[in-house]
């Protein structure tokens, strides 16, 4: 009798840690962001500072004051704020990463913005915000 007792309340704590675990790990995985997509209209959009000389370095001071502290100098998230975003945040480090998306969808993005990536519309100009990308896609390379 004893030993069946015993045998039920490994099972019963065998059964709360399993649903602990998953729990934990659902929660997690909500809160990594996979599906944001931008109109498809937005895909078309051109650059218009994409081969315009000294766009990347204005840009790069554009995004080391706005978006550093958040993406990191270098584009991989280690920025100072990154340690407490709920979402994973993109490495435009990796080609693979930063060449998905037109920067025309990514225009849009930085303007409209989502839960912790803030909206730029009312705090960067447009040609701001396109010579943010210029010097972004300059960090997967
Ligand atoms: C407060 C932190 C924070 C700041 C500041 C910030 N971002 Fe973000 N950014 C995020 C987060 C978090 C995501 C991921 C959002 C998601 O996937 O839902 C993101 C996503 C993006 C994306 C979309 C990438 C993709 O492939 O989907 C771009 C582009 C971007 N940020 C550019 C910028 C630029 C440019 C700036 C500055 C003008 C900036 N961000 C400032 C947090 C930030």
């Amino acid at each position: 009798m004893n030993i069946r007792r015993t045998k039920l309340k490994k099972i019963v704590l065998a059964t709360a840690i399993i649903f602990a675990i998953t729990f934990l790990f659902l929660e997690n995985a909500m809160a990594v962001h996979t599906g944001w997509f931008a109109p498809d209209e937005t895909a078309s959009l051109k650059n218009p500072f994409i081969s315009e000389k000294g766009a990347g370095a204005e840009g790069k001071k554009i995004y080391d004051k706005n978006c550093a502290k958040c993406h990191g100098l270098s584009g991989k998230g280690e920025g100072e704020s990154a340690g407490s975003l709920q979402i994973e945040l993109p490495d435009f480090s990796n080609k693979e990463v930063s060449m998905v998306e037109s920067d025309g969808e990514w225009f849009w993005k930085i303007r409209t913005g989502q839960f912790e990536m803030p909206p730029f519309q009312l705090i960067l100009k447009d040609d701001e915000v396109w010579k943010a990308i210029v010097h972004i896609r300059t960090l997967g390379k």
